[in-house]
């Protein structure tokens, strides 16, 4: 395993559309060892694969309550009209917080990393964290959505 780098906001990486992952093999399952271990150094809660460089659709997500997955080629729909806005951040936007409006349930139909189907519903904060992470293989960013974007209070505050 392996620390990769994270990208941060100028890096056009961050705008390109991922590609669906064809073939899961045991190199797709080092790539999710390696972003899980680079989510955790950086205290993250989920990382898709274009925040290290690599644009194919990619998430990982622990969102430190129970769900910890992999997800590829993941499709997210909302479920119902209810939305609720809530503070977001990214490790690809170091420094910054936003407000940002977000479905209040999801469905998500994904490949895990053994390449079997897995299908949920997601509500609270894992319902977020699975939309946030899931824009990013289209390229968008929280903050191209964000009410509010804002840096960080100093940790002087
Ligand atoms: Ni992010």
């Amino acid at each position: 395993m392996a620390l990769r780098n994270i990208r941060t906001e100028d890096d056009p990486v961050l705008r390109t559309i991922c590609k669906p992952v064809k073939e899961i093999t045991d190199k797709t399952r080092a790539l999710i060892e390696d972003m899980f271990e680079t989510m955790y150094a950086a205290n993250g809660v989920g990382l898709a694969a274009p925040q290290i460089g690599i644009v194919r659709q990619i998430v990982v997500i622990d969102d430190t309550a129970g769900n910890k997955l992999a997800l590829i080629n993941p499709v997210l729909t909302p479920i119902g009209d209810e939305t609720a806005e809530g503070p977001e951040g990214c490790l690809s936007l170091p420094g910054y917080s936003g407000i940002v409006e977000r479905p209040t349930k999801v469905h998500v139909d994904a490949l895990n990393e053994n390449g079997e189907e897995v299908h949920f519903d997601a509500e609270g904060m894992f319902a977020v964290i699975c939309c946030h992470e899931i824009d990013h293989l289209s390229g968008i960013l929280y903050k191209d959505k964000a009410k509010e974007y804002y840096p960080n209070s100093s940790e002087e505050d």
